[in-house]
């Protein structure tokens, strides 16, 4: 293993690549990534994210001007890899849309069309919004766009859950390898969904192993959320660490205020992860709607994304009425180490306290 010296040297070696001044790296996080939030950990030294899942490509280039007129610090762009068109199954669905009927609003059978916005399109619009980092999740980017991306000088991150994944990301030209523990809140990102439950690597046993598989950076993330985590997860092999819950609760992540004072009581066995939001395995609070959907009187969850769909009705009536228990309160399981402090501060703090730890 390294000493301390050598291991601040590789991250600052990191950081100097991606003109960072902190190794600590906003995750990008679909539906929670006010552009404050990313103005605030880059004009820290950290790294901006948008997750742009769920955003057409106007949308896309609106977040980057936005953070762009407040800070010059980076920023990553981050998209799904999609899966092929789920198997319908409309007397399956029906039940589902029962049972979600007793949890919210009456859901139409029309709910499950709903899909996300064209991937070649939003590929096109990270590629105009032109960040310095672009990253993927449940897969990899296919090689013409790799090339373009690389043309262009920009990073690709890639998220993985597994050494083979690693390796796989690195093959295909991956600049930098983000190692998801299973302890990390929203989406698994496992290649393969049908994987995703049975292939849960903690990041204490993912990290040094994706640090040997692979010769580019690796970068930490799930269950990261203070300066104890930070050390850890450099004294692993990370070159960096990638915070989302741990963000969730500053000023700027505007979360809902249920959701928020909710995490500050989660403790770990608290969270699971579970298909019954979208139709991917995902870490939420484990609230009275996540632990009832996964009962086994329950219809199994309909695939991604006919799943979000059926339950959005819910979800958006939830969140009218602030009610946490139906909402979709994705939670990694250090949830309640996340602080109520603005965004800036906590990164700088959170990177004053793994120095300590690595140079004491
Ligand atoms: C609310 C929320 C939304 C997320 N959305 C995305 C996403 O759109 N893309 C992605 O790559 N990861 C997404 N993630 C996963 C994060 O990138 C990261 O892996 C995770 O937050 C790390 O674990 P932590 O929450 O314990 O820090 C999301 C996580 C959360 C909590």
């Amino acid at each position: 293993m390294a000493p301390a010296g050598k291991i601040v040297e590789r991250s600052a070696a990191f950081c100097g690549r991606f003109g960072l001044r902190l190794p600590i790296l906003l995750a990008p996080m679909a539906g929670a990534h006010p552009p404050a939030l990313s103005i605030a950990v880059a004009n820290a030294g950290g790294l901006g994210a948008c997750g742009a899942l769920l955003m057409a490509p106007a949308d896309i280039a609106d977040w980057a001007a936005e953070v762009r007129a407040g800070t010059n610090g980076a920023f990553q762009l981050n998209l799904w890899i999609p899966d092929p068109p789920p198997q319908r199954d409309s007397a399956h669905e029906e039940r589902v849309r029962l049972f979600l009927g007793g949890w919210g609003p009456p859901v139409p059978p029309e709910a499950g069309d709903a899909v996300p916005p064209d991937f070649a399109q939003q590929c096109e619009a990270l590629l105009a919004a032109g960040p310095r980092i672009v990253s993927s999740i449940m897969g990899l980017y296919p090689p013409d766009f790799v090339a373009r991306l690389k043309q262009r000088g920009i990073a690709w991150f890639a998220n993985v859950t597994t050494v083979a994944e690693a390796r796989a990301a690195e093959a295909a030209g991956a600049d930098v390898i983000v190692a998801q523990g299973m302890e990390a809140g929203g989406h698994r990102g496992a290649f393969d969904a049908a994987m995703a439950e049975r292939q849960q690597v903690g990041l204490m046993a993912l990290l040094p192993a994706v640090a040997d598989a692979v010769r580019v950076p690796v970068v930490a993330t799930g269950g990261i959320a203070d300066g104890r985590g930070v050390a850890a997860a450099l004294l692993l092999g990370a070159s960096a660490v990638q915070i989302g819950t741990g963000f969730l609760r500053c000023p700027e992540a505007r979360l809902h205020p249920a959701w928020a004072d909710a995490l500050a009581r989660t403790a770990p066995e608290q969270t699971m992860v579970s298909r019954v939001f979208s139709g991917r395995p995902g870490r939420s609070i484990a609230t009275d709607y996540a632990r009832a959907a996964t009962s086994p009187e329950a219809p199994p969850p309909a695939p991604y994304p006919v799943q979000r769909g059926l339950t959005a009705a819910m979800r958006a009536a939830a969140h009218r009425e602030g009610d946490l228990h139906r909402m979709q309160p994705w939670a990694g399981q250090s949830a309640a180490l996340a602080c109520a402090e603005p965004a800036g501060a906590l990164a700088q703090r959170l990177w004053e306290d793994a120095r300590a730890l690595l140079s004491g």
